[in-house]
């Protein structure tokens, strides 16, 4: 049932976004409010959408459009939004996205070309349901990358054109790389091969290796030993995506700023691709086991079954932000973007635990005045 104070809630957020144009610096108390522009002389800041049945309110494209100059679609780029089935396209959702970005003067970030998650198993069947040989594998991935980088060339920042490569089960002596559909088909050379086609169809594209929880631990020392071998054999990679699906109980700051340093040590940019910090449960990236996100129903379950944040837990979530935002700042050297995964707390892969910067009525959360306030001279 509509609460009574939604509406009014509805109009005080519209009245607060259209306050907040992205090119105004300051409140009336002199604060700036915008994050994008706030951060405009470090690095870009994005958040993650899409245009699908669930549309996006007028008060969300205005939260959008004001406070972030980059979007990643979180779901419309992927193998099965796009290429559900061999010669079959389905381009709706994604160039949606495009003509709005390009509308608004907002840059875009191609997720994802090569992935285990949301990437149809055809790609792998050859006659009879037989695994595929190698060679029609690598011909499937070359019209597949050429096919969509071409598409949008031209129109795309960069591509993330390998994700999560790496196993979650540790092994740090080796890159321990996860047994794909792409690996078993193609074999190790299947990541070299993605960012050839990427380069080969639109080289003026930056393309980037994007994973989770690569700056701790033994995936850290996998991701390192990958990307070293990558940069070593010539491929075409520009930057490495530390997702940062972190947590109030995950908070690796050291280990995220020696990891920053380490991917500079291998020449590359780092970009914090899909950022949120949830206050409950745990963070991490990885899909449940059936290969997805929470179902629906589990969503609906969770959201009822879990209450608000307490003041306190926002204060936290909000020093969190803070300190990453000045970890970021402190190598903005190599940092080119901060994305956020999701643009609020109803609008998140991670409902019921309240990850974002807005709240689930598009409010500012004590984070968002955070993020701002940790913006150093
Ligand atoms: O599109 C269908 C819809 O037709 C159906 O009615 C509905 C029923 O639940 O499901 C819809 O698909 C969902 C899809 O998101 C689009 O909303 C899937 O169930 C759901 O599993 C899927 O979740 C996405 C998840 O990737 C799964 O791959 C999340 O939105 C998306 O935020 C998440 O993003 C990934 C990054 O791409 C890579 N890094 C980790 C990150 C979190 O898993």
């Amino acid at each position: 049932m509509i609460s009574i104070r939604q509406p009014a809630r509805f109009y005080i957020g519209l009245c607060l976004a259209m306050l907040m144009p992205f090119h105004s610096t300051s409140d009336a108390a002199g604060q700036p409010r915008s994050l994008g522009s706030t951060y405009k002389s470090d690095f870009l800041i994005g958040m993650a959408m899409d245009f699908t049945s669930n549309e996006l309110t007028p008060t969300e494209l205005e939260l959008i459009k004001s406070n972030f100059n980059v979007v990643t679609p979180e779901n419309s780029m992927k193998p099965d939004s796009v290429h559900p089935a061999e010669g079959r396209w389905t381009w709706g959702n994604a160039d949606k996205l495009v003509q709005f970005c390009q509308e608004n003067k907002i840059q875009i970030i191609g997720h994802t070309l090569v992935w285990h998650g949301q990437t149809g198993k055809w790609f792998f069947k050859g006659e009879n349901g037989q695994p595929v040989s190698r060679d029609v594998a690598i011909e499937r991935l070359k019209e597949h990358i050429h096919t969509e980088v071409g598409r949008y060339k031209g129109k795309i920042k960069g591509w993330d054109v390998v994700n999560e490569a790496i196993n979650d089960k540790p092994n740090g002596d080796s890159e321990n790389l996860r047994n794909n559909g792409w690996l078993e088909a193609i074999g190790l050379d299947y990541i070299n091969l993605a960012f050839k086609f990427a380069h080969e169809v639109d080289p003026n594209a930056e393309l980037y290796y994007n994973d989770y929880n690569i700056e701790k631990g033994d995936k850290h020392k996998s991701s390192m030993l990958l990307l070293k071998r990558l940069v070593k054999e010539g491929v075409p990679i520009a930057a490495v995506g530390i997702q940062g699906h972190w947590g109030l109980n995950n908070l690796p700051y050291d280990e995220l700023d020696a990891a920053i340093a380490d991917y500079k040590s291998l020449g590359l940019k780092v970009n914090i691709s899909e950022m949120d910090v949830v206050i409950t449960g745990q963070g991490g990236g990885q899909l449940t086991p059936a290969g997805g996100a929470a179902s629906a129903h589990e969503r609906d379950s969770r959201r009822g079954a879990r209450t608000p944040p307490t003041a306190q837990q926002l204060k936290q979530q909000a020093d969190a932000y803070a300190t990453f935002f000045k970890i970021f700042q402190k190598h903005k050297d190599v940092i080119e973007r901060v994305t956020l995964w999701g643009l609020s707390d109803a609008r998140t892969w991670r409902p019921g635990q309240a990850p974002l910067l807005f709240d689930a009525q598009n409010s500012p959360k004590p984070a968002f005045a955070a993020v701002i306030a940790a913006k150093q001279p």
